[in-house]
């Protein structure tokens, strides 16, 4: 402003615009009804309950933070082996371990609460009605802010196959839980399926204010000497860098076809990577397996996304979002 009236009155001449200062960025951003002080979130289960990253980092850094699946009743996940290293990505079949809502209640809860400036909890049910009766118990709970639906489990009411495939069940089950429920629904979607987008608009029409994509892509390891499989279950989840341009281009699917908020998710281990992500649309994303190598990835991805949004001129991390040329 200063140099617009220096120069009506003639005075100082206009040089190159001041450079922007990484802590004049705003990274606030709009989920859905979710407000985010900052885009960068932890993906579910791979920072355990959340308080696990606390001697890291204070965990209210965190855009959200979102706690590993809870089921209704406890369970005490698959058999070992339960991690394979591949060359770029891991396998996983962890087997959704946990104590069960009664317990996460009780006593997570209250620890973790007041704790993260965006609190979402990650659930699982084995049919539908699970699902919402989980959702109704942490509905009015203090310092719940939302729930993500983890649908890439088994339905047993649907002959074992996952919900996540289904668009007619997956509407359902959002339906269901949105009756349940004023929180606001993240519907956590699986690359597994034929037409992700379909998906994702089942969740949209389902009540869902916002997606999460993606959950992991079912792969498998060898030994071929000894013929034993590299996990436990034989077929597992693949994640980490590995999975990032599937990743990103469900995500770009999800944007062109679907009018709903996404949270891009898979191998993100770099700032350019969570910028990739909201060109093609995401307007935040979660950082799962690079917690193991990094476990204080989320402060260093929040200042530099400060740092490289304040480089490139944008004052808003929501320019960045969208921006991806193509016809
Ligand atoms: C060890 C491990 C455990 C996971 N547990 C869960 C879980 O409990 N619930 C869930 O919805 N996703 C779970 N995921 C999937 C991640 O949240 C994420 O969608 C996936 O790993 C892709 O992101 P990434 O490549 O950044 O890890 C798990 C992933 C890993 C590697």
């Amino acid at each position: 402003m200063q140099r617009v009236v220096d120069e009506q009155r003639g005075g100082a001449k206009a040089g190159p615009p001041a450079a922007l200062q990484p802590s004049q960025v705003d990274l606030s951003v709009d989920v859905g009804p979710l407000k985010l002080h900052n885009p960068i979130m932890t993906a579910s289960g791979t920072a355990g309950l959340g308080l696990e990253l606390e001697p890291f980092f204070e965990l209210s850094v965190a855009g959200a933070v979102v706690v590993k699946t809870i089921t209704k009743k406890p369970r005490k996940g698959n058999p070992m082996p339960r991690l394979a290293e591949t060359p770029s990505g891991l396998l996983n079949s962890i087997g959704l371990p946990n104590k069960g809502i009664d317990a996460f209640l009780e006593v997570t809860l209250p620890r973790l609460a007041g704790k993260a400036r965006c609190l979402v909890v990650n659930i699982a049910g084995t049919c539908t009605g699970e699902f919402a009766e989980l959702a109704g118990r942490l509905d009015g709970q203090p310092g719940v802010d939302a729930l993500e639906l983890n649908i890439s489990c088994p339905n047993v009411e649907g002959g074992d196959l996952p919900f996540a495939r289904d668009p007619l069940v997956v509407q359902r089950l959002v339906s269901d839980v949105r009756a349940a429920t004023r929180l606001p629904i993240i519907t956590k979607l699986s690359p597994n399926v034929a037409d992700v987008a379909a998906i994702a608009q089942a969740a949209k029409d389902g009540g869902s204010d916002a997606v999460s994509v993606i959950n992991t892509l079912l792969g498998m390891s060898v030994d071929w000497r000894t013929g034993e499989p590299g996990l436990g279950t034989v077929v597992g989840g693949l994640s980490g860098p590995a999975i990032k341009p599937i990743a990103l281009r469900m995500c770009w699917e999800v944007a062109r076809r679907v009018d709903i908020p996404i949270i891009g998710i898979g191998g993100i281990v770099s700032v350019e990577d969570a910028l990739e992500y909201l060109t093609v649309g995401a307007r935040a994303v979660q950082v799962g397996t690079t917690h193991y190598k990094t476990p204080d990835i989320v402060p260093r991805l929040v200042q530099a996304l400060r740092e490289r949004l304040a480089a490139a001129g944008r004052q808003r991390v929501t320019e960045q979002i969208g921006t991806l040329r193509a016809s």
